[in-house]
């Protein structure tokens, strides 16, 4: 039963890789030059600028601190900025990056000009989130070499690097770190158009024939998310195929759409069940988000980052000091009677 194969998955919207193989798909999807690189007009004009001056200067493309909701293109621009230099680019973690040690390990294999990615960066243990400042700043780590009474300080120079540092939680990030980026970029929700464009040039790598009115359906209910429009049209291209439609058009869209439980403005079951709690049980809030958390079911922290973060652009909700609270505009789409308090 088609139905039930979609219906069993993951949350089809989720701004997060999901573990089927996707990050395969993804890599094949990555644009691969800045020129490729769909939309984020502002972060993509100011890195052009910035990446040929440090070329005409023959230097190091200065710290870059990428920052926004999942999905958003952080892994890929980072890949992006590197391929413009024309430098090699080493990836990792914060949480993979446990002890100094390996820090100085990574360290220790780059290239004058290369670039190191680090990815949730807020999440890098303090230790050597503190060895960072320096090699930061001016290059070089100290380090502790040996135990006890043979123990001794080693002065480590390095050579000059770019870090670029992706997070979905600036305001996690210590003052220290963040002060040591020199370019700090904020990704932004991409607009219906530049999702659209997303969405045809990834039909044209799939080899999927799509009408430019789909694509703009399927950038619509993708809540800005070039991850999430890319997961929808692979989805509803596996629809059309058992389907056996050679071309995705918009009744087919629909169908799949209705299936996989993404309404009109993208919204999932999740992000209904969390606006319809507040609104039967807490009158529309405000409500706090830990309340909120337990009711729907999940992490305050997937509902910060993942949820709330959408449900705020799209003005469904508010924030206000006292909690969170839905606003008319969601009553509206939700189909329930707004009444005003006092
Ligand atoms: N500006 C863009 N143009 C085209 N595709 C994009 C763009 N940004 C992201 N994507 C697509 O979305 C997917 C997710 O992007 P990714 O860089 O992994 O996001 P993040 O690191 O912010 O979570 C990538 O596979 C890529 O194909
Ligand atoms: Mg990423």
């Amino acid at each position: 039963m088609i139905g039930g194969v979609f219906m069993a998955d993951k949350r089809v919207i989720s701004p997060e890789t999901a573990d089927d193989g996707e990050a395969g798909i993804e890599k094949s999807l990555r644009p691969q030059r800045l020129a490729q690189y769909i939309g984020q007009d502002k972060v993509k004009n100011e890195l052009q600028v910035y990446i040929a001056a440090a070329q005409k200067r023959e230097e190091s493309l200065d710290h870059v601190l990428l920052y926004g909701p999942p999905g958003l293109g952080k892994t890929t621009l980072a890949m992006v900025i590197a391929n413009e230099l024309g430098v090699s680019i080493r990836t990792t973690s914060g949480p993979a990056i446990e002890r100094p040690g390996d820090l100085v390990a990574i360290l220790n294999e780059l290239h004058p000009g290369d670039v190191l990615f680090i990815d949730e960066i807020h999440r890098l243990p303090k230790i050597v989130e503190e060895m960072l400042y320096s090699a930061m700043e001016d290059f070089f780590v100290d380090i502790v070499i040996g135990q006890g009474p043979t123990a001794h300080p080693v002065h480590f120079p390095l050579p000059p690097f770019t870090l670029i540092g992706a997070t979905t939680r600036a305001g996690l990030l210590s003052a220290p770190l963040r002060d040591r980026f020199g370019i700090v970029a904020h990704m932004a929700y991409y607009t219906e158009k530049d999702l659209t464009e997303i969405v045809l040039r990834s039909a044209d790598i799939f080899h999927t024939a799509i009408l430019p009115a789909g694509a703009h359906e399927i950038a619509r209910r993708s809540r800005g998310t070039p991850r999430v429009a890319n997961r929808l049209l692979k989805r509803i291209r596996d629809f059309a195929q058992v389907a056996e439609q050679s071309k995705i058009d918009l009744p087919i869209i629909h169908k799949a759409l209705k299936l996989l439980q993404v309404d009109s403005h993208g919204l999932d079951y999740i992000d209904q069940k969390l606006l319809r709690t507040m609104i039967k049980f807490y009158g529309g809030g405000p409500v706090g988000l830990s309340t909120i958390a337990a009711n729907v079911g999940e992490e305050t922290d997937t509902i910060e980052e993942m949820y709330e973060p959408y449900l705020l652009q799209i003005g469904f909700l508010k924030r206000t000091p006292r909690g969170r609270v839905v606003t008319p505009q969601a009553y509206a789409h939700l189909g329930i009677p707004f009444k005003t308090k006092n």
